[in-house]
């Protein structure tokens, strides 16, 4: 088998396509530890992980203890409300100073893009990005391919549609690499205001401002939500005239293929981006993409601290 030599996993840029297929087919091997009465092995007894998380998560900080925990690793919680950077601590000197305990993993979620970097820089524990601002969510875009490659059986050749608020996405930028990576054919779709200037030649995906034809062409519907708490400025002229033109509902569905695959990295907002008949509806994968983010943060943790 082939070994994973990276020590952190920062984004989906400095992944090859080996080491992107290698975390999915150990993820893969991971998912039957959850099947089972007793949801424990000990691979990673004795290893430490941090799990530091400077923004709101449900998600990924739930989803990374349980995974640390399935491995029989120790995790430890710090949210930075509860940290000493509160008193004005910059984020290396807490890093420095968590570092000084003897972690083996940081998982780091961070509002400003890069911080995982400055500490992958300074820090012998491996550093996992859980998110970096509008930067990259690599985890994500792992668990989101586990969960199509797992529905279709294959990532290349496929279309996947992603329609939102791609500017402030770190979850489209790093799904753009990732799936792109991959073989598949990437399609980004919202108003003009909330797509960057450059994406098409930037990240090499097809670039439309009409849902219809993002729908229509898709084996696959990625939806995100209206990112308000990174926005400055007006995007759009109201949430109304937004979900009109850009949210996923029944009518919306019907220039949809029959078996296209729905999902949603998570947190939906329901009646905005997509309708609670779609959100539940049959073509929704979107707590699928829930379950399969364990086994692949369980494949992450055991594959940075040098399983293969
Ligand atoms: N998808 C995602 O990152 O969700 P959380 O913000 O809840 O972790």
């Amino acid at each position: 088998m082939q070994a994973f030599t990276k020590k952190d996993i920062l984004d989906m840029t400095s992944l090859s396509v080996e080491e992107m297929s290698l975390i999915l087919d150990t993820a893969e091997r991971m998912k039957e530890i959850s099947e089972r009465p007793v949801k424990k092995v000990p691979t990673l007894r004795g290893k430490t992980v941090i799990l530091f998380f400077y923004e709101p998560s449900t998600r990924t900080r739930t989803s990374f203890d349980i995974a640390a925990k399935r491995l029989s690793a120790d995790s430890i919680s710090l949210s930075g409300s509860t940290s000493s950077m509160v008193k004005g601590e910059t984020l290396l000197d807490t890093a420095r100073n968590l570092e000084a305990m003897k972690p083996d993993i940081i998982v780091l979620r961070h509002s400003s893009s890069g911080a995982p970097y400055i500490l992958a820089k300074s820090l012998k524990a491996s550093i996992v990005n859980a998110g970096d601002g509008m930067h990259a969510h690599p985890s994500q875009s792992l668990l989101d391919m586990l969960t199509v490659r797992e529905h279709r059986g294959k990532l290349k050749g496929l279309r996947i549609s992603i329609i939102g608020d791609i500017t402030h996405s770190r979850v489209a930028r790093s799904n753009c690499v990732g799936f792109s990576k991959m073989g598949a054919h990437v399609t980004v779709c919202a108003p003009p205001t909330l797509i960057p200037k450059g994406m098409a030649s930037s990240y090499g995906v097809h670039v439309t401002h009409q849902m219809k034809e993002a729908v229509a062409d898709a084996d696959v519907i990625m939806m995100l939500r209206i990112q308000k708490e990174r926005q400055s400025g007006f995007f759009f002229p109201s949430e109304r005239e937004y979900s009109r033109l850009y949210g996923l509902n029944r009518e919306m569905m019907a220039y949809a293929k029959s078996d296209v695959l729905i999902m949603h990295p998570g947190p939906i907002n329901r009646g905005l981006e997509i309708s609670p008949e779609v959100a539940d509806g049959p073509h929704s994968i979107i707590l699928d993409q829930v379950t399969s983010g364990i086994a692949v943060r369980m494949a992450i943790l055991y594959l940075v601290t040098g399983g293969a």
